[in-house]
């Protein structure tokens, strides 16, 4: 059975997402821990609420980012994870434990990728005036929100619509995307190949929608 690290700042509610389907079947996995950068992260609370490993380590602790991530990455790679799924991690991941956990790291991003990378993304699409927008699921690579994108869901943004009321319906997309791209990689359908995502033995060459 493939072992879940899951990485959070905030809510958690891909968090609970990644629980509920697992307790209704949708993949078989097994969640190895929750790592957070924040004790007050309510994904440890909803990890906790599932029995599951989870521990929290504040950047303020450590002389400097790199220190954090030293510490971070190797309480995360003591649980023995094969994919590490950030889940609302809101902290940039230095390049050597990107490089570290390369081909097994995913990331969730709230954006048509490569639209909108980085922060406030609802808020960007409105300003930008795009009519589709969404949600990403992607590889992570060493660049920020720059890894092969695996699959996608899209929203249409409607008049009147808020960053708010635009990221409620984007992020409850990312509820049902982020364990669907889960069961394709703990079905053994999906992995991540010298560099390219590979789905049932091909490269995959535009994402799933
Ligand atoms: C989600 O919308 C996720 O896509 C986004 O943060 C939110 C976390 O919500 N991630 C990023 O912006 C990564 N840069 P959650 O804590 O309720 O899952």
């Amino acid at each position: 059975r493939l072992r879940i690290a899951v990485l959070a700042s905030g809510r958690g509610s891909n968090l609970q997402a990644l629980i509920d389907a697992r307790a209704a079947g949708v993949f078989d996995a097994e969640f190895a821990g929750v790592f957070s950068d924040r004790p007050d992260a309510v994904a440890l609370q909803r990890a906790a609420g599932a029995g599951i490993p989870r521990q929290a380590l504040r950047p303020v602790d450590f002389a400097d980012r790199a220190a954090f991530d030293d510490a971070f990455f190797d309480a995360v790679a003591a649980v023995q994870p094969d994919l590490i799924v950030c889940a609302g991690y809101m902290r940039l991941i230095g390049e050597r434990h990107v490089v570290r956990f390369a081909d097994r790291m995913i990331n969730i991003h709230p954006s048509l990728l490569p639209a909108h990378p980085g922060l406030h993304t609802h808020r960007r699409a409105l300003e930008d005036g795009v009519r589709r927008h969404g949600a990403s699921v992607h590889y992570v690579i060493p660049a920020v929100d720059a890894g092969p994108v695996l699959a996608q869901a899209a929203v249409d943004v409607r008049a009147g619509d808020t960053p708010d009321s635009l990221g409620e319906r984007v992020l409850a997309r990312e509820h049902v995307l982020l364990p669907a791209c889960v069961a394709l990689i703990a079905g053994g359908r999906l992995r991540y190949d010298g560099g390219r995502v590979v789905l049932d033995g091909a490269p995959l060459t535009r994402p799933l929608q």
